[in-house]
């Protein structure tokens, strides 16, 4: 094969990979305040919250291993469908937006998503997220949190996404840094857990680092 045309195809293939990498945010609707879209990846499906899903969520999110490094989460069925419904209202107000992880062959959520911002804009936002520790180390965590991270720089404008997992947290500070996330700093005894306070790693992933990585990532996979 000639140069002219090796070098041709491999940039039709990197623009394939772009193009690719883009159809999550291609097939978002065009206002998430309405509704959220629903995003499919190869493991899992994220969508709105339903009501429905309290009781899956609170069977998933309330246990002692998945709520020890969280705020605390609902104890109740009612105490979700609350929780769910404030979510909805978020959304509306173009605050916050919170998808339900749902596994492919499952119709019920086993973890969540978040997203808020800490600007008015969106500019700068947070996220976070729960999975059912059934699913844990299953490859849902990453599934979820690539399109979502898409979401959040595609959809709603985020330049910078800001995450805080307590020091403890092993498996959170894993998933950080296994996504791409740069550790900035500790927030000393920023996080009160049962009556103690505990010391945070500041988790941030740029929009450019993430296109950049995005499109490594894509050209890994061909
Ligand atoms: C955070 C959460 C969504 C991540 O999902 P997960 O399926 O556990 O994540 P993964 O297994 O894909 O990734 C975790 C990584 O941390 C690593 N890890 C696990 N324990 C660790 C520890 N003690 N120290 C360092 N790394 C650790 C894992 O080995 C894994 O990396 P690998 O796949 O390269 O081996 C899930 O653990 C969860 O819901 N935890 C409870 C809620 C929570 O803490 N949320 C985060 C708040 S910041």
């Amino acid at each position: 094969m000639n140069r002219v045309l090796r070098e041709t195809q491999s940039i039709a293939t990197l623009q394939a990979v772009i193009a690719a990498s883009r159809t999550e945010s291609a097939t978002t609707t065009s206002d998430w305040k309405q509704a959220l879209p629903v995003l499919t990846g190869s493991m899992v499906t994220l969508r709105e919250l339903r009501i429905s899903d309290a009781t899956s969520l609170l069977a998933m999110l309330s246990t002692e291993e998945v709520a020890r490094f969280i705020s605390p989460p609902p104890t109740t069925v009612e105490g979700f469908e609350r929780f769910i419904a404030w979510t909805h209202r978020e959304r509306s107000a173009g605050n916050y937006a919170c998808f339900a992880v749902v596994p492919h062959g499952m119709d019920t959520a086993i973890g969540i998503f978040q997203v808020r911002q800490l600007e008015p804009g969106f500019g700068t936002a947070e996220w976070g997220f729960a999975v059912g520790s059934a699913f844990w180390g299953t490859g849902v965590f990453m599934d979820g949190a690539r399109m979502v991270i898409n979401f959040a720089f595609d959809t709603i404008g985020t330049h910078r996404l800001e995450a805080r997992a307590a020091i403890l947290n092993g498996r959170g500070n894993g998933a950080l840094r296994k996504i791409g996330a740069m550790q900035e700093g500790i927030l000393r005894k920023s996080f009160l857990r049962n009556g103690e306070y505990l010391d945070q790693a500041l988790w941030t992933i740029l929009d450019e680092d993430w296109k950049q990585q995005r499109v490594v990532w894509g050209v890994r996979v061909h």
